[in-house]
């Protein structure tokens, strides 16, 4: 199938053009190069050896990971200097001693003093330490400790002062930039969430404590502002790929986004004005949801389309005024779907196809589970 073209491919199908993903990912290394800040790419959009090669420049140290099969994966495959960016599961410990025992630089994130208690209960051979993140909330309102409370000091400072254990940074996930629409809101959330971050770190400075800091997300770190010069380290992951949400928040232009969900027209409704195709919501995410006026995705090259709903294996497709001209559309010709969030579509696919200007050239092949 190699070199083939991407109508060979049985759909639904996952592509990915490998030209964008490279140019994305150099755009990255380059705009974090020029504001003095390290990269440290999340791999959780894609979760492939291929693409995180392309993202860490193939030196494969300094990755985030947001499960431990991920982990495991990259250690397993010669990467070191990971970071485990999720709260500690209690379950996981064991799993995360033995890669702390294993690598140099195995990393782990917790928010919650029971789960420091967990390490210390589980002191690492041969004299390692534990390898912490604090993680803080700055604003997004999903895990870490708010910035803002006495508790999230004490916490950075127990885990200081606790033997086997290091105070690694302080790590702010600005994921409320999704909220965001245009450059000057995400830039907005950038300087907030750098600025409530730095104050920590410098609480943490009158206390005697000095570590690293990290923020970020694809929109953030796609329109940075200067005050990110100041942390240690920047953790975005979706701009590999991009999607058609990150153009809708203004990360990224519609041309940016490097995959696609290949589908084929199975089925004529004339009753209905629609087509059917092959792909359900097992090939592309729901969370377009109400989002976009093409529907769950955009039909490229049919503006007029929109993918109207899914049932596991099918979708229905609808013009968006007008009646459907069935002659544009055969049964068994190929639709397109640009994907509104491509992590949670990636992660429906056991293989990526990818290609180069549209000539299949190999297929990567991503790990699961938790
Ligand atoms: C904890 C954490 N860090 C980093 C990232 C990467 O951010 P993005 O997907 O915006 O690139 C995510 C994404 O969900 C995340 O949950």
């Amino acid at each position: 199938m190699e070199e083939d073209p991407l109508s060979a491919l049985f759909t639904p199908a996952f592509v990915v053009d490998v030209d964008k993903a490279k140019r994305n990912a150099q755009r990255m290394i380059e705009r974090c190069q020029k504001l003095g800040v390290q990269l440290r790419p999340h791999m959780k959009t894609h979760k492939t050896l291929e693409c995180a090669d392309i993202m860490t420049g193939g030196s494969q140290r300094c990755i985030v990971v947001s499960t431990l099969a991920e982990a495991c994966f990259y250690a397993d495959h010669g990467y070191d200097d990971i970071l485990y960016a999720y709260s500690i599961p209690f379950d996981k410990v064991e799993r995360c001693a033995a890669l702390s025992e294993r690598l140099d630089l195995f990393q782990i994130l917790l928010d919650h003093p029971d789960a420091l208690e967990q390490l210390r209960k589980r002191p690492l051979k041969d004299g390692r330490q534990w390898h912490v993140w604090l993680k803080l909330d700055c604003g997004n309102g999903r895990a870490g400790v708010l910035h803002s409370e006495p508790g999230a000091l004490k916490l950075a400072e127990a885990i200081a002062k606790t033997e086997g254990v290091e105070l690694t940074g302080v790590y702010a996930h600005c994921g409320n930039t999704y909220y965001c629409t245009g450059v000057e809101q995400i830039q907005a959330v950038a300087q907030e969430t750098t600025k409530l971050t730095l104050q920590f770190m410098e609480k943490l400075k009158a206390v005697g404590i000095t570590c690293k800091s990290s923020i970020g997300s694809t929109p953030t770190c796609s329109h940075p502002v200067k005050d990110m010069a100041q942390l240690s380290e920047v953790h975005p992951g979706n701009y590999v790929f991009y999607d058609v949400q990150q153009s809708t928040i203004g990360s990224c232009c519609l041309e940016d986004v490097a995959v696609r969900v290949l589908t084929r027209v199975i089925g004529h409704c004339p009753h209905r004005n629609q087509l059917l195709i092959d792909c359900g919501w097992a090939g592309i995410s729901l969370d377009g949801a109400g989002k976009l006026p093409t529907g769950y995705a955009v039909i490229e090259g049919h503006p007029n389309l929109k993918l109207l709903s899914m049932t596991q294996e099918h979708g229905r497709v609808e013009p968006i005024s007008g009646q459907l001209d069935y002659s544009e559309y055969p049964l068994g010709s190929l639709l397109t779907l640009i994907p509104y969030h491509s992590c949670a579509t990636a992660v429906m696919h056991p293989v990526y196809h990818v290609h180069s200007e549209g000539r299949l050239v190999g297929k990567w092949t991503p790990t699961r589970g938790w």
